[in-house]
Formats: C-alpha cells, structure tokens, sequence
C-alpha cells in the first residue's frame, strides 16, 4: 500500500544529530546563518543510494503528483536538493521542468525574490518566461522546515503569472509550522 511504501522511505531517510554544527543544530545557507533549528539534520541522499528505494520514492511523489487538481502542466524544484525530484516526476508527467535557483545562478532575465530570515537574507531567482501565465505549477522539495524555500518559491512562480496548484515535500519538520507560510496546499510524505 501507499502508506507501506512511505514508511519503508521514511527508514531509509538518515538522520544526523550534530550537523553542521556541534551542540546548537545551526542551518546554514551559504555563508549565512538561515535559521536555528532544534530538528536533526534529514538527508534524502541516503534513499538514492538504494536503487529500489529510490524507485519507491519516485512511485510515490509521481502517485501524489498526478492526483493534483487542476492536472499539473510545469513542475517547480528548488535548488539544491529540489533538483533530485522535479525531472523524476516531469518526465513521467510529460511536463516541463523548471529550475528556481540562489541568487546568481540562472543566466539570462530572471525574476528574484528576497526573504529575511531569523538570521541574514537570502535571494532566489526564476528564468522570466520560464512558466507560462495561469499555468498549474506543482513545486517540490525535499524538505519543508521554516518554509522560507517554499513560500519564496511560490512568490517567484506567482509572479510570472503561474498559479502554484500545490507543493509536495518528502519531508516536513512540523514544530517549525512552515506550512502556515505558504497559502497553497502542501502535502508532505514523511513528517518528523
Ligand atoms: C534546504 C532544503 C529546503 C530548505 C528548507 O535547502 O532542501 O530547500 O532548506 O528550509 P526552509 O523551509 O527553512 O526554507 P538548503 O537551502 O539548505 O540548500 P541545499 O538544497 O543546497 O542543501
Ligand atoms: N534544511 C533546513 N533544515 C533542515 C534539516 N533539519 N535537515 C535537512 N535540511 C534542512
């Protein structure tokens, strides 16, 4: 069942106590300090290195993705760990991929959105034109924890007309309440 194969990915979902920081579990983003959160650090990589997990995880988000309403036609994944999971689903879709990346990434005309954080700020860019005006974008991530990513995520793709028809995460760090940022229905697969 659906719930099975969520709870064999949530086994294969390392986590790391102490990471990157001894003690105080720090995020940092670049060179600044994003946020202080007391949740351990949580690495999809692990389900990648297991082909039949990852194919589980690709089932799952593509089930999840095709049941969207109105039918997705662009997908949205943010840098960096976004990248692993939008093309999956796109592909299987048959939809467009888009990349939304940190600041100075993307050549061409972008749009940018800027968000402060507890600590620092931080910028991410959008190719203009890259989603269609009233276009149904699905964003993805891996991970919600402030919800910081996401909502700017949805700003970018909003400002370019698209409208976000929902957000889906693999894995959601509840007690920092992302989701009351982003206005769009979020679905997360795991929750810790
Ligand atoms: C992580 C994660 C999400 C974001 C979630 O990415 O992949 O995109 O943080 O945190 P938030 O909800 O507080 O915004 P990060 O910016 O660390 O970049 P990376 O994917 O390059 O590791
Ligand atoms: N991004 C923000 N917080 C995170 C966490 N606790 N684990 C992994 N990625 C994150």
């Amino acid at each position: 069942s659906l719930q099975d194969k969520i709870n064999l990915l949530k086994n294969h979902v390392n986590e790391y106590p102490d990471f990157p920081k001894t003690g105080i579990l720090f995020r940092y983003y670049s060179t600044e300090v994003k946020c202080i959160l007391r949740c351990n650090y949580r690495d999809l990589f692990s389900v990648f290195q297991e082909p039949e997990i990852a194919r589980t995880l690709r089932d799952v988000l593509i089930e999840f993705a095709a049941k969207v309403t109105p039918p997705v036609e662009c997908i949205v994944a943010v840098d960096a760990r976004g990248f692993l999971l939008g093309p999956l689903i796109a592909l299987e879709l048959k939809v467009p991929f888009v990349p939304i990346r940190k600041r100075g990434k993307l050549p061409g005309k972008v749009c940018s959105v800027s968000y402060t954080l507890e600590y620092g700020e931080d910028t991410l860019e959008i190719q203009e034109g890259s989603v269609k005006k009233n276009q149904s974008v699905l964003i993805v991530d891996d991970l919600l924890a402030t919800g910081g990513s996401l909502s700017t995520a949805c700003k970018l793709v909003e400002k370019l007309g698209g409208k976000v028809a929902a957000c889906l995460v693999v894995m959601e760090l509840t007690q920092l309440k992302g989701r009351s940022q982003i206005s769009a229905d979020v679905v997360s697969l795991i929750q810790y």
